[in-house]
């Protein structure tokens, strides 16, 4: 590497890591740090959310739901940087922090729609495990 190069590879490397932590703001990171805090209250072992068990849980079917909504993906789509739409056809604006960057910022509206489509998918209420999951895996999209 010459003398040049080796500044401007700097440069890149502290503008792809600047982006990276612009994804979660502060106001995520409270959102996520109640859950954490939830999940610790809960028992059990909490060693951390993880962006792979919210893609799971964002792409598995259920069968203990409502049968017109097996899945997060019926209304959100499989591609969280898309916009998705709800059973009445309104749009709904896509999960993913990069394209919606107010998403997952104020927790009472983050808790109602996590209790109403956990309710719709799940048949029951998402853990606080899986709410900072799912959000772990939408700040990394
Ligand atoms: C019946 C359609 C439907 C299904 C199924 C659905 N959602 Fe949603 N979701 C919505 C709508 C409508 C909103 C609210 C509109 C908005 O925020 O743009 C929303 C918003 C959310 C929000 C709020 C995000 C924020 O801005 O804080 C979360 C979290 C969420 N959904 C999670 C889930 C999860 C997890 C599942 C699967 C277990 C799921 N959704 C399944 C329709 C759905």
């Amino acid at each position: 590497m010459t003398n040049i190069t080796r500044p401007l590879a700097l440069a890149a490397c502290l503008g792809i890591s600047t982006l990276a932590l612009a994804a979660t703001g502060p106001a995520q990171q409270k959102v996520l740090d109640q859950y954490s805090a939830d999940a610790k209250a809960g028992g059990g072992a909490f060693a951390g959310f993880s962006a792979a068990r919210g893609k799971a849980l964002f792409l598995s079917r259920s069968a203990t739901g409502k049968p017109d909504t097996p899945s997060c993906t019926t209304c959100h789509t499989e591609d969280p940087r898309k916009a998705g739409q709800t059973r009445a056809g309104k749009a709904i604006e896509p999960m993913a922090l990069s394209v919606s960057p107010d998403r997952y910022a104020d927790l009472a509206k983050t808790e109602k729609w996590f209790a109403r489509n956990c309710d719709s998918v799940l048949g029951r209420a998402c853990t606080p495990l899986e709410k900072g999951d799912f959000i772990t895996f939408m700040v990394s999209q």
